[in-house]
């Protein structure tokens, strides 16, 4: 067999939020069987991975918390880095894209495809909001798709027809931090020359014929449509800035450098491993496979738009498959971590053990069609299948042959069920190989079942604890060294497991996948202690399971609680009558005015209000208005304020409280 060099890259999850057995499933849990297959089968494999650390997507999830970008990417990449430990996804190395080298890499591409003249600059209208004073590119934007018509879909793709959008595209837009419509507004962004790749992606795509289905079909028919030039900076501080003079407050738009974050991560890999250079025979020697594991809503980008700024860069190797899922709902409804409606990878893999989930999430793999998680589901085949097939065949066989002293007996005569055995054997490797080498993992899992399924039917027909045994407690020894080894890439805990079970020295994963179809179980050969692999799902344990973890209605509970305030509490809040004696704009914040209100108190207080843009300073003068007299005195940019005014929030803009008749000043409100 000639040694194969493939590079293996999951789609870098945004660092916005934990992960979800969705996405656990999209992509990461297939590129991980696809390697460490690879691996046993001797070629040369490097997985990276890592967390997109840009964008929109990044920013609002930011505002909305209050807390700068760098304090949720950081959190959500320790976060995500774990979940995947927990999971077992192999990387060799997983990174980030606010990472040094990462910047150099993606400017470094932008000045060289700018330099080819794959680049130009356009002065373009594009959303702005006048309340919030900046322009709103992505997702700070939500409107009407302009393609199906679906409501509420984010500016950069619409989720329900999956096609890309521009901001300005949509319509009845607004900002999703006010909520006020947009106007037009002129500003200079760079653009990719993306229409003048039509013919050679065509023709590309049409010879990549081992590609998904959902792949192929999507982009051959977005390059019917026509490809249109793509603008690829954006208006923005969070992200890697445009990388020449005038370009001042300007960033790359995330999708530009989150893919050169595939690159870039095979370099951080190649300087960890001691050998800077070693990332351009991944990416730069044409005969490397670079396969892209995605989910289905990455599929423009990974197979039109990031290959085509590789041909226009040249310098690098175009990807070989795009291997693409499509969605996984749960209990029959879409995922959305809005609505609350998620399993968590984390709770997930609290509850339970890393291959039982990866064993029913690959047993559902939502390989050319949307599947299902169910509770149900999900412990009616972890039971009957992952017990009562797999696991059952390892049980009974390694206990038997504990119960007959441990030692793998001495071969007698082999009847016709036991050449059947013996050919089973020594077919499987190829029989589950030749479907993860096309991507069809749930095939092989399914093939790997039957393998198990055969065991434990030779095992009834042969009756060991009726008849002579010695050649079926060897067969069935060898079976499952043969299913340890087999079932490594999809199950590498239990896998290795077995291994110690049987006393076999070394790893699992040392193991060629070859080594499956040998009888290397010797007679004579001791077996180590025999353990149970897996528990049984009860009944009560799945339903504690969905209503802990599963509920919206929980959820909705505990949110309850959590924004419920005691009397007690409220009580404590001073609310008085006051009158406004003065107002000033604030020297730093063009939204707020400072504000003296007479409390009835010896001093006047100084409130800071931002309630500029709404209410001119002579309406002011000599309002009563409601205070919050007890807040702890705050610092608002960098001027004191004693308290604060209340107001109704109206679609972003406020309207004061006042008084529905004269109340003197300092009267309380209770
Ligand atoms: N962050 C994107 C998402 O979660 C995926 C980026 S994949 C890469 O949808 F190619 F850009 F890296
Ligand atoms: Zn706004």
């Amino acid at each position: 067999m000639v040694k194969e060099k493939i590079l293996v890259t999951a789609a870098l999850p945004y660092a916005n939020g934990p992960l979800h057995v969705g996405h656990a499933i999209g992509a990461y849990i297939p590129a991980d069987v696809y390697v460490r297959f690879n691996r046993m089968k001797g070629n040369d494999v490097v997985f990276v991975g890592g967390t997109d650390e840009h964008g929109t997507p990044i920013a609002v999830a930011a505002e909305k918390e209050g807390v700068s970008p760098q304090v949720i990417v950081d959190r959500y990449h320790e976060a995500i880095k774990k979940s995947f430990v927990d999971l077992g996804i192999s990387f060799d190395n997983f990174s980030r894209t606010t990472r040094p080298i990462h910047y150099e890499l993606s400017q470094q591409f932008f000045k060289d495809i700018l330099e080819k003249g794959y680049i130009y600059k356009k002065v373009v209208e594009r959303p702005y909001c006048n309340s919030c004073k900046r322009f709103l590119p992505d997702r700070y934007v939500r409107g009407t798709c302009p393609h199906c018509g679906s409501k509420d879909e984010r500016g950069d793709q619409c989720e329900a027809c999956g096609k890309q959008l521009e901001p300005h595209e949509l319509k009845d837009s607004y900002c999703v931090t006010c909520r006020n419509p947009p106007v037009m507004k002129a500003t200079e962004h760079w653009f990719f020359k993306l229409s003048e790749f039509s013919a050679k992606l065509h023709g590309w795509i049409e010879e990549n014929r081992h590609w998904p289905d959902n792949a192929r079909n999507f982009s051959l028919g977005w390059i019917k449509e026509g490809l249109e030039d793509r603008a690829i900076t954006r208006d923005l501080s969070w992200g890697v800035p445009v990388p020449i003079e005038g370009a001042k407050g300007k960033v790359l738009y995330v999708w530009f450098d989150a893919p050169i974050g595939y690159i870039s991560a095979t370099k951080e890999w190649a300087q960890k491993i001691g050998k800077p250079g070693e990332w351009k025979k991944y990416w730069q020697m044409p005969d490397t496979k670079i396969v892209h594991f995605l989910g289905k809503d990455n599929i423009p980008f990974h197979a039109i738009i990031w290959p085509a700024m590789l041909m226009a860069h040249g310098q690098y190797t175009l990807p070989w498959q795009v291997s693409s899922n499509e969605y996984l709902t749960l209990e029959g409804k879409k995922m959305s971590t809005s609505r609350n409606w998620v399993l968590w990878l984390h709770d997930a893999l609290t509850a339970y053990d890393t291959d039982v989930i990866r064993y029913y999430l690959l047993s559902i793999n939502p390989e050319k069609k949307d599947a299902d998680f169910s509770l149900k589901d999900f412990q009616g085949k972890t039971n009957s299948e992952l017990i009562g097939t797999y696991g059952n065949f390892v049980n009974r066989s390694m206990s038997f042959l504990e119960r007959s002293g441990s030692v793998v007996p001495k071969v007698t005569a082999f009847d016709a069920l036991d050449e059947k055995m013996q050919e089973l054997i020594r077919e499987s490797p190829e029989k589950v190989g030749k479907h993860l080498a096309h991507f069809k993992f749930l095939d092989a899992l399914k093939e790997l079942m039957a393998i198990a399924h055969c065991g434990n039917e030779y095992f009834q027909k042969k009756e060991p604890w009726k008849n002579e045994n010695a050649t079926t407690l060897y067969l069935c020894a060898n079976l499952c060294r043969t299913l340890a080894i087999l079932s490594y890439p999809f199950l590498p805990f239990t896998s290795e497991k077995i291994w110690k079970m049987l006393g076999l020295e070394g790893k699992v994963s040392e193991c060629r996948w070859e080594d499956a179809g040998e009888l290397a179980v010797r007679e004579g050969h001791r077996i180590g202690k025999v353990f149970t692999l897996f528990k049984k799902i009860e009944d009560d344990e799945i339903a504690a399971f969905g209503k802990k973890y599963l509920s919206t209605e929980k959820k909705e509970e505990q949110k309850m609680d959590a924004n419920c305030l005691e009397y007690e509490e409220f009580k404590k809040t001073e609310l008085r009558i006051g009158v406004i004696k003065e107002v000033v704009e604030h020297p730093k914040a063009d939204k707020l005015y400072v504000l003296k209100v007479d409390l009835g108190e010896p001093a006047l207080r100084q409130i800071v209000a931002g309630i500029r843009n709404y209410y001119k300073k002579e309406e002011l003068l000599g309002k009563h208005v409601v205070v919050v007299a007890n807040l702890k005195p705050a610092e608002l940019r960098g001027v004191l304020s004693e308290g604060m005014l209340l107001a109704a929030d109206v679609d972003g803009k406020a309207i004061l409280l006042v008084p529905d008749k004269e109340a003197p000043v300092g009267s309380k409100i209770r």
